[in-house]
């Protein structure tokens, strides 16, 4: 599917957008491992959490879709799953197959795990090492063990699976550094030490996102944090039981973040998104909005389920080149792309740096936006671990293509067409539904005076 985009001559509007991403995989997948029901509202509908729910669903557990739109997930426990049937095909999303690897690390049979071209391409080696460390077994390809994937946990020594009884739980637990920042290799370790003997610990140099943190509280898990600099360390006891709960899914900043980027593109510009989780693990784009001299503004700021919400409101203004790096990058990471296309229209040189992990995303994403870009004028120049963007330059309108697999460089790019003169035809714009099936409609609904066209 490729859009069309044509220049805007404004941007306005007060929008919400879909539930957050991170927090509907965790809540469908926790829910799946109670003993009870568990309800989620605003659970984000896109390709990636169904891709959760038919992995839960192969396993035995039981989801319904309820006519309001809340999701009810009726909990197995860890030790009521059941060997799947076929492979647990995890389409394209890194969150689906490094989540239930944590979950299935504990189980003692094996369990496949397959996923589309971009996924197959991800390095799983980053969970394989401590799993295998705390006794299951992961195989997949070559030395950076890429799916296709089987993982197959320890079975306990009277047979049992039971982890219900910290006595036949039969993983070991382990103090795990992690030598890459990332929020899906710490849920993993998190979700294995639930079923292991004793205390699990996992040290994250530099924070990342810590919503499996809040939301195993929520369902009654203590977890306990230990915060020093940049890092933290964060610990669970196995044999911890989750209790169901509800779970309110805020919307996702990393969706609303094309929206309010689009909003700081040009002084006047302006766009609300409303009832956003601004959790601050993940709202390093709003700093550096503000950094770069766009108005932000939070308005009706609470919290639901241990998230923070607000209305978030972003204005252009005359934009600068800044710096981003460091302990900040796991904060934006999902939003480098965006802030890359933000940076061509600021005034100086903008560097990205420390952010190596773009790499290996769904696309090599330093590389497939430093060239998309360019191909519409924009001057980047590719660096190891990020850019350096040279701006303000003006873009103009040319064919662009996302990596099949790339929901965010589809976006990225789309955006980029509202102030490319000309029209500007994103090629491959399918990959948008892995997260934000309605993202076209909305960008409609925002842009005064431009038509976006849908054509297969
Ligand atoms: C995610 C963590 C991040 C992020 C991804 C979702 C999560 O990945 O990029 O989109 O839900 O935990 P990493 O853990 O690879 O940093």
């Amino acid at each position: 599917m490729n859009l069309t985009i044509q220049p805007a001559a404004r941007v306005q509007g007060n929008i919400v957008v879909p539930g957050n991403k991170s927090i509907s995989h965790r809540a469908a997948i926790f829910g799946a491992l109670t003993a009870g029901t568990t309800r989620i509202e605003n659970f984000l509908r896109a390709d990636d959490t169904l891709a959760t729910l038919q992995c839960l669903r192969s396993l035995g557990v039981t989801i319904e879709e309820r006519a309001d739109g809340d999701l009810l997930v009726y909990g197995v426990g860890f030790d009521g799953l059941k060997a799947p049937a076929q492979p647990l095909d995890c389409g394209n999303s890194g969150t689906t197959i490094r989540l239930l690897l944590g979950v299935l690390a504990g189980r003692p049979w094996p369990s496949e795990l397959i996923g589309d071209e971009s996924l197959s391409k991800r390095p799983m080696d980053r969970v394989r090492v401590p799993l295998e460390q705390m006794g299951a077994r992961i195989t997949g390809n070559g030395e950076r063990c890429t799916p296709p994937l089987v993982v197959q946990g320890v079975a306990s020594s009277n047979g049992a699976s039971s982890n219900s009884v910290p006595g036949s739980l039969t993983l070991n637990s382990i103090t795990y550094e992690m030598p890459v920042a990332s929020g899906q290799v710490k849920s993993a370790i998190l979700l294995a030490g639930l079923q292991a003997k004793d205390e699990t610990i996992v040290i994250e140099p530099t924070r990342t996102r810590d919503h499996s943190e809040r939301m195993l509280r929520a369902f009654g898990v203590p977890v306990q944090e230990v915060f020093s600099g940049d890092g933290a360390r964060v610990s669970v006891q196995g044999g911890a039981c989750l209790v169901a709960t509800d779970v309110q899914v805020p919307g996702d900043i990393s969706s609303a973040a094309y929206f309010l980027a689009a909003a700081a593109l040009r002084p006047g510009w302006e766009i609300t998104v409303r009832d956003i989780g601004t959790n601050p693990t993940r709202d390093g784009m709003l700093d550096v909005l503000r950094d770069m001299g766009a108005e932000v503004a939070l308005q009706n700021q609470r919290e639901s389920g241990g998230e923070p919400i607000a209305n978030v409101t972003v204005r252009g203004g005359d934009l600068r080149a800044v710096e981003i790096g460091g302990a900040l990058i796991p904060r934006l990471i999902d939003e480098l792309p965006v802030l890359a296309l933000l940076a061509t229209q600021a005034e100086g040189e903008t560097v990205i740096r420390d952010a190596g992990e773009m790499r290996v995303k769904e696309s090599d994403r330093i590389a497939v936006i430093s060239r998309e870009l360019r191909k519409l004028g924009a001057r980047i120049e590719e660096k190891p671990d990020g850019m350096i963007v040279s701006g303000p330059t003006p873009l103009l309108g040319a064919a662009v293509t996302s990596p099949p697999g790339d929901h965010r460089i589809a976006m990225t790019l789309a955006v980029a067409g509202l102030i490319a003169q000309g029209h500007t035809t994103v090629e491959n714009a399918q990959a948008i539904t892995s997260s934000f099936p309605n993202f076209a409609d909305l960008l409609q609904a925002v842009v005064m005076k431009t038509q976006i066209a849908d054509n297969d």
